[in-house]
């Protein structure tokens, strides 16, 4: 069986225009058809052109799959080009579904939003619930999927804002008008404008309707991996689309999203006063002492030595979340001096269980932007790592200066010379450079530690390690991804959207490769060494440890296993020592190189 996350090509069996912006696609896919819930996405496939997240609009017993696709930019415009009988890619299906509470069941759609309810509303008739569907737009030909709701047997309103069809103006008066007058609902589904959903909670809320809500952030990984999709610490693609109403209440949600690059941009309404781009406050945690596994690197005390691997998320409240869940500190996203997007789709792939391949780009919202993210971790109380990179001495060097000035809350500096699928990967390559680079911002961030992030991407990730060290580096990270360039057979092209199709393997492959690494730098350095690549279990942090890792850094175990890892692996490295008779892990520190 193929793992989910590769897209698989599937011909567009049918096209039908639905709107002047909309076109409905029609595929056999009874893979995804087969599991999929109302509410659940998939990611689109463009070869060549990007992958983008879209929501079931209708899925068959029969392997039918429907998709209603709005044409707004790049991507989807493509997609509106395509012919029937054409290929595009199809993978999912992903998120969380809606819970179909209660016998009567209101759905509020604006725009696109119509097309999960309208899979929501075949299952709850299927089902045999009361179904009514308000549905509003800004002209009647714009209005999708109304005659079908109707021939569900689904109780339809409708509202345009021009008045061509149904009621005169937005959907959210029908809903307060039926509410006025009485109409009961058990439940309310809303999907569409976020401005328009936060009034469908307003109203619910009052009514007190529970409510559930399809919410859209940008999607590049589409598991759980890169954090693009970021709601308030919560990952849309994995903890999300669905949301109750009470969750996104301690959100950003409807004030605040992020564009490509994770920066914040206000979704006030047009003329509205901009909403401040703040976040629901957030209470302090207070690690609880660890005796068996608290431990001290470059000065740095922290109560266990597992951190989230760099990449993994770059808002403040994920790294919150990270230590939420029992990380002894956490790392940023890399952050460089200017706003990246990334690469476009597909990022992110698992080639097989538990082996990944990213070619992110270092999206990431530019130093400048980035100390609202560090203010929001520092809530977290464990010391932040804050994870940069930069071409040149002088671009490291204004990175670093920018957050000392800013006095940005960080207690340890890594600096990411090994990205391998981007041109940042010049560095590693450029033995002097890199040394320039690790002197110059290690002045600059002194007294705080600077780490050096390598990969095995190079002949030499020894020798590099070594001059990292002569150059003033205070600790070595190993390792960074591995190089890969993963290619669609049918088509001969490369899946993933860097433009040359490279990208970084992590996860499982890294594991035996990873461990010689750290055996090898510890005999050569005399450094901290922290871990990274494959980690998944206490064993792989014993092995680490034996072989002279201090700490431990947790990547794609964060996707396959979830957040829960922290907590697990900890329990079993407390389990572990008590038998064993060790009082400390820093007892077993380079072991292997003393037996
Ligand atoms: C879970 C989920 C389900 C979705 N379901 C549908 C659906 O059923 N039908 C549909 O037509 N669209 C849906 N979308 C939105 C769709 O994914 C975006 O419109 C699409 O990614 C735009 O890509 P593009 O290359 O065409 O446009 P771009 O050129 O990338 O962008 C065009 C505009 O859309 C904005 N945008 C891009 N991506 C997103 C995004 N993920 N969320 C919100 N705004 C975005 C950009 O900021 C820009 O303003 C969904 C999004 C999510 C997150
Ligand atoms: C989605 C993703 C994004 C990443 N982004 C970064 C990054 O910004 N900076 C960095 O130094 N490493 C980055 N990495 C590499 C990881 O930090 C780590 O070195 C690698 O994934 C190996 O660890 P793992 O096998 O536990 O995943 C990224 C990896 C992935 C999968
Ligand atoms: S898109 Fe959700 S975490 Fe990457």
């Amino acid at each position: 069986m193929l793992p989910v996350n590769i897209p698989t090509l599937h011909e567009i069996v049918k096209l039908r225009e639905e709107t002047d912006t909309v076109k409905t696609f029609s595929f056999y896919a009874p893979e995804i058809a087969g599991i999929c819930q109302p509410g659940q996405f998939v990611m689109v496939w463009v070869p060549g052109v990007d992958e983008i997240p879209i929501s079931i609009a209708l899925a068959l017993q029969d392997g039918q799959l429907e998709l209603a696709i709005a044409d707004v930019g790049d991507c989807s415009h493509r997609l509106h080009e395509l012919h029937e009988g054409e290929l595009v890619g199809l993978r999912g299906p992903y998120g969380t579904g809606f819970t179909l509470t209660g016998a009567r069941i209101c759905m509020v759609a604006g725009g696109y939003g119509a097309a999960p309810l309208r899979f929501a509303a075949a299952t709850a008739r299927a089902h045999g619930r009361t179904v009514t569907v308000i549905q509003g737009a800004r002209c009647a030909t714009d209005l999708l999927y109304v005659t079908g709701f109707g021939d569900m047997g689904c109780d339809v309103h409708v509202s345009t804002e021009d008045g061509s069809q149904g009621q005169c103006g937005v959907c959210t008066a029908v809903l307060e008008a039926l509410l006025h007058g009485g109409a009961a609902f058990d439940s309310v589904l809303t999907c569409g404008p976020e401005l328009m959903m936060q009034r469908v909670c307003e109203l619910t809320q009052q009514a007190q309707i529970p409510t559930q809500l399809s919410v859209e952030r940008i999607v590049k990984c589409s598991c759980g991996a890169c954090g693009a999709c970021d709601l308030g610490g919560y990952l849309v693609c994995k903890d999300g689309p669905v949301f109750t109403a009470e969750v996104l209440a301690q959100t950003e949600f409807g004030c605040w999203t992020r564009a490509k690059s994770g920066k914040r941009v206000s979704v006030s309404a047009p003329g509205a006063e901009k909403a401040e781009l703040l976040s629901y406050p957030l209470r302090d945690l207070t690690p609880e002492p660890e005796p068996l596994l608290q431990t001290s690197v470059c000065g740095i005390a922290l109560s266990n030595p597992l951190l989230n691997a760099a990449g993994f998320g770059f808002s403040g409240r994920l790294l919150y979340r990270y230590a939420a869940a029992g990380a002894g500190a956490v790392v940023t996203k890399s952050i460089g001096l200017e706003e990246r997007e990334g690469y476009p789709n597909p990022t992110f792939l698992e080639l097989e269980p538990r082996s990944y391949v990213n070619a992110m780009g270092l999206p990431n919202p530019g130093i400048r932007d980035y100390g609202i993210e560090l203010e929001e971790a520092r809530h977290a109380n464990v010391p932040v790592i804050l994870s940069i990179f930069g071409k040149s001495v002088e671009e490291c060097c204004s990175v670093a200066q920018i957050a000392r000035e800013c006095d940005y809350p960080v207690a340890m500096y890594e600096f990411d010379a090994s990205c391998p699928h981007s041109e940042f990967t010049a560095v590693e390559n450029n033995p002097p450079l890199l040394s320039a680079i690790v002197k110059a911002v290690k002045e600059l961030v002194s007294p705080k530690p600077l780490a050096v992030k390598i990969s095995p991407n190079i002949g030499a990730p020894v020798g590099l390690a070594l001059l990292a060290q002569q150059a003033g580096a205070d600790a070595i990270t190993a390792i960074n991804t591995v190089i890969a360039r993963p290619v669609e057979h049918r088509l001969e092209l490369p899946y993933l959207g860097n433009p040359l199709g490279y990208g970084g393997k992590s996860g499982k492959d890294l594991t035996v490769g990873g461990k010689r690494i750290v055996y090898e730098l510890y005999r050569e350095l005399e450094l901290p060494i922290i871990a990274v690549g494959g980690i998944f279990s206490a064993q792989d942090v014993l092995d680490y440890a034996r072989n002279g890792a201090a700490l431990f850094q947790i990547g794609s175990a964060l996707v396959s296993d979830g957040f829960e890892v922290f907590g697990r692996v900890k329990r079993e490295l407390q389990e572990y020592l008590t038998a064993q008779g060790y009082t400390n892990i820093g007892e077993l520190v380079g072991e292997a190189h003393r037996r």
